[in-house]
Formats: structure tokens, C-alpha cells, sequence
């Protein structure tokens, strides 16, 4: 199984965007959160940002969309150039005419659920999505510690996903660090976003590496 790697720069130096992109042009993606203060209490960038880092990046665009009214506004984050995008299940009105509608604008679709929000209703609908996105944090803020108890849901999802034979890429995101990517990769993670792990380090270069080896030699058979 290909293990991916998406950092997220939502830690990193804000006034030097093409540069913190440029140091993990070893990652498969680029996690960019978009928050809206409204959805998660903090605010960090939106469809201007999103444009302009599109262009430059050396790596695709994975855009988490910690927004309200996703509908409306996740169609308009494959325009300016995102090539998977993430809206929350929580937030979301049709989730299946959005997946349709960001795939046939030839984007990948992906659903994110919060801790408490189960996976069991999406299982009969996986063909819908390319990825199913299980936070192990809150959304709303880097830096947090990653929520163990929600490896069971990771697991339910594996086996659902396996079963339907479907290539759905699972994601995690929140707390994922040396320390805890073995355990997310055990239990069915194949996508590890990780923001200060990664950006916090001496060498992001390296530290994707790192955690790229470690959630291999984890993988969950
Ligand atoms: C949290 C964001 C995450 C976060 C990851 O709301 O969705 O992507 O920035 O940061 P770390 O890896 O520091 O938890
Ligand atoms: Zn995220």
C-alpha cells in the first residue's frame, strides 16, 4: 500500500509561502486548511491565498475545508487550482451532488468527519468519495494531541473500505507525528497530514522522509 505524506502548512511562516512549499517538494501533497471562523473558531486563509500557492507549489494542493456552506464555495476551490478537495460532513447539505460536482470538475473528492461524527453512515456511499479524511483532533487549530480512541473508527473504515474493493485513500489529520503515525498506519491510515511535526522541525525536508519509513513500515495489512 502507497503511503502518503500531505504537511500542513497551516504552522508555517505565513510571510513566505512559496518558500515553506518549496521545502517539502519531497511530500505527495500540500495540505492547506481554509478555516472560516464560523465552522472552526479561527481564520486562516481563503480562495485568493489558495490561487496564488496553486501556481507556485512544486507538489498538488490538498484543500481541507473547515468552512460552512461548502456547497456553494468548494466547487470555487478546484477554479483556483486545488487538486483534491476536503469539505467537512458536518457542514455539508448534499455531500453526494458536491463529491459528483468537484469530480467532474476533475478534482478528487474528499469528506471529513470530526471525532464524534461516525463513519457508519458513508459506508454504503465510498464509491462517492475518493477520500474519507477521520480527524484526530478538533478541527480548528495546529498543535493539538492526537485523540487515540479514534483509531476504531480508523479500523471501521479500513475493513469497509478493503470490502468494497474501492481505492478511497484514508486520511488523518491532527497530532500525527513520529510518535503517533505507526499507530494510524496499524489501524488504516494510508494519508498522514501533519502540520507542526513537520514544520517545527529543523529539516521539513527530512522529517517527511521520516514519517513517509516510519507509516511504511507500519502499514496495516
Ligand atoms: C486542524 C487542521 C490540521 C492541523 C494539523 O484543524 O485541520 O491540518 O493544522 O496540524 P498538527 O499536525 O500540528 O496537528
Ligand atoms: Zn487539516
Amino acid at each position: 500500500m502507497e503511503m502518503r505524506i500531505s504537511p500542513s502548512i497551516l504552522n508555517c511562516d505565513f510571510s513566505d509561502l512559496r518558500g515553506e512549499l518549496d521545502k517539502i517538494k519531497n511530500a505527495d501533497w500540500a495540505h492547506v486548511d481554509v478555516m472560516d471562523n464560523h465552522f472552526v473558531p479561527n481564520l486562516s486563509l481563503g480562495l485568493p491565498v489558495v490561487e496564488s500557492i496553486s501556481r507556485v507549489s512544486p507538489i498538488p494542493i490538498d484543500c481541507h475545508l473547515m468552512i460552512e456552506n461548502p456547497d456553494v464555495w468548494a466547487p470555487q476551490y478546484v477554479d483556483a487550482g486545488a487538486k483534491s478537495v476536503t469539505f467537512h460532513a458536518e457542514a455539508v447539505t448534499a455531500p453526494l451532488r458536491l463529491a459528483r460536482e468537484l469530480r467532474a470538475q476533475g478534482a478528487r473528492a474528499g469528506i471529513a468527519l470530526r471525532p464524534a461524527t461516525p463513519i457508519e453512515p458513508l459506508i454504503d456511499i465510498l464509491d462517492e468519495f475518493d477520500m474519507i479524511l477521520i480527524m484526530t483532533v478538533e478541527p480548528g487549530f495546529g498543535g493539538q494531541k492526537f485523540i487515540s480512541s479514534m483509531m476504531n473508527k480508523l479500523r471501521k473504515t479500513r475493513e469497509a473500505v478493503n470490502k468494497s474493493g474501492l481505492d478511497v485513500w484514508i486520511q488523518v489529520d491532527g497530532g500525527i507525528s513520529r510518535d503517533t503515525i505507526a499507530l494510524a498506519a496499524e489501524s488504516g491510515a494510508d494519508t498522514f497530514v501533519a502540520g507542526s511535526a513537520v514544520y517545527k522541525s529543523d529539516d521539513a525536508f527530512a522529517e517527511v522522509e521520516t514519517l513517509r519509513s516510519l507509516a511504511q513500515a507500519h502499514h496495516h495489512v
